[in-house]
């Protein structure tokens, strides 16, 4: 039975390279066994081992960027299963490339469920972490933190805190490890125990302050500190704790499935958009960033009862960097007027944060978003919606409502009736302002705008009663 070593639970790196030699020589998932560490324990006692047989040299082999990227996060969960299923999923799409993209598919469903609940964790560790202030014996401060993640994710978010609190010393214990940052360098030691973590009130007021000031985005650098980190001072550290690709490493699968948005310890909503406001500024997610102007993100107030999701921004909302300033952003406030719904109490955002288009002339002709597309940005609303926490959340045309649901809907069987989300609130859909914008016939476009203004109104009344 070949056995693979890995050396850590999130060894992505061991796995793939296991992973790759084990498929070139055909040998069947059921056959492999998967050991982390040194550590085999019982379940392999009595079983013949055997090394996992080395790649030939010339050996070609490829897999779709997507299922590195759905790998790279999945072994980060807890489940001592992932890496047969990685393994499972990686054999089955060398005879069928089309397979990552089949979402129906059992096994592909449970990998990408295994990644989103590691992207949450990942985010619940950077939303909810409290950092305690304790003096060190030079008489400075070092701010500690006790978080007990669910999944093996402290590596892979290590450069994100590294970032984020570059000119103060810091410790994250957890109980499978700890990491360490004092200003210059990131050290990992084991995992810890809670007694090992300082009591009493976080350091509420002062990491407020400290957030408010890293969020300003004038000040912000995003990612210049890591690539700036002097490595001279990496050489002085004790050689058992420097690790040095833990930042690499974490950087990288980082930007592939940030999910940044975080409150302040005691929770401030409005710095955890903020944060997130920035981190969608440079998502490359997708290739939709790359001829657009900017990331245009969701704005209004952080704990507003009714969210509005849009389908991507047009030409102008591309340019002013807010949504719904065009065209359907004005039919859009008449209706939300003539509904009684305020605008500005209420947070509207869009599916896809950039402008997708083909150029015709000097002209940018919108174009729809594509199901991968509307997928990759997902990310961005589920964390929004997880922010702001709305009662009422209302999906405007297709784009949105797929966004919204994870599946595609008709709007006309959808429409009027509200469905329950995951979180428990109530989601509505409704059609895009531009479906009335293109409707030629006078009597049918005011018709169908009654109808969308009736469909505001409900969504209003909604949010009102659910809110209290
Ligand atoms: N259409 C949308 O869906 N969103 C906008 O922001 C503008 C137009």
């Amino acid at each position: 039975m070949p056995l693979a070593k890995l050396q850590a639970q999130d060894d992505f790196d061991g796995w793939r390279t296991a992973a790759r030699a084990l498929a070139l020589a055909d040998v069947p998932a059921e056959q492999v066994s998967w050991q982390v560490g040194d550590d085999v324990g019982d379940l392999f006692a009595g079983i013949a081992e055997t090394p996992v047989p080395p790649a030939p040299a010339d050996a070609t082999f490829s897999v779709s960027r997507g299922f590195v990227d759905l790998a790279e996060t999945v072994i980060l969960h807890a489940d001592p299963e992932r890496f047969g299923l990685l393994y499972t999923m990686l054999r089955r799409l060398r005879a069928q490339p089309g397979l990552i993209d089949d979402h129906a598919d059992p096994l592909r469903r449970r990998l990408e469920d295994m990644a989103k609940a590691v992207r949450r964790d990942i985010h619940k560790m950077r939303a909810f972490l409290r950092f305690r202030e304790v003096v060190e014996a030079d008489g400075q401060p070092r701010f500690v933190a006790w978080f007990e993640p669910e999944h093996h994710i402290v590596r892979a978010n290590a450069g994100f805190f590294v970032r984020r609190f570059a000119s103060m010393r810091w410790s994250i214990l957890t109980p499978e490890a700890t990491i360490h940052w004092d200003g210059e360098a990131l050290t990992e030691g084991p995992g810890a125990a809670r007694a090992d973590a300082p009591d009493g009130d976080p350091v509420e007021d002062a990491w407020k302050t400290y957030y408010a000031s890293i969020f300003n985005p004038a000040r912000l650098k995003t990612g210049s500190m890591i690539k700036e980190m002097p490595k001279k001072y990496w050489r002085n550290m004790p050689e058992t704790a420097l690790v040095p690709g833990l930042i690499a490493g974490a950087q990288h699968r980082e930007s592939q499935m940030i999910d940044t948005a975080r409150a302040a310890p005691g929770g401030n909503a409005q710095l955890a958009l903020d944060a997130l406001r920035e981190e969608a500024a440079g998502c490359k997610r997708c290739p939709l960033w790359k001829p657009a102007t900017q990331t245009v993100f969701g704005e209004g107030p952080p704990d507003a009862k009714l969210l509005f999701i849009g389908e991507q921004p047009g030409d102008q909302e591309d340019l002013a960097g807010r949504p719904f300033v065009g065209p359907a952003g004005q039919l859009f406030d008449r209706a939300m007027a003539d509904a009684g719904v305020d605008r500005a109490t209420t947070y509207v955002s869009n599916a896809v944060k950039h402008f997708k288009y083909e150029p015709r002339g000097k002209r940018r002709i919108h174009s729809k978003p594509n199901g991968s597309e509307i997928e990759a940005c997902r990310w961005w609303i589920e964390q929004e919606r997880e922010i702001v926490k709305p009662a009422v959340t209302v999906a405007l045309g297709a784009t949105a409502a797929q966004s919204l649901l994870g599946r595609v809907v008709t709007i006309s069987r959808t429409r009027g009736a509200p469905i329950a989300l995951a979180d428990g609130s109530e989601g509505w859909v409704t059609v895009h302002p531009s479906f009335l914008l293109r409707i030629p016939e006078e009597d049918r476009r005011a018709e169908e705008y009654a109808r969308f203004v009736e469909d505001l109104r409900r969504v209003g009344e909604r949010a009102r009663t659910l809110a209290g």
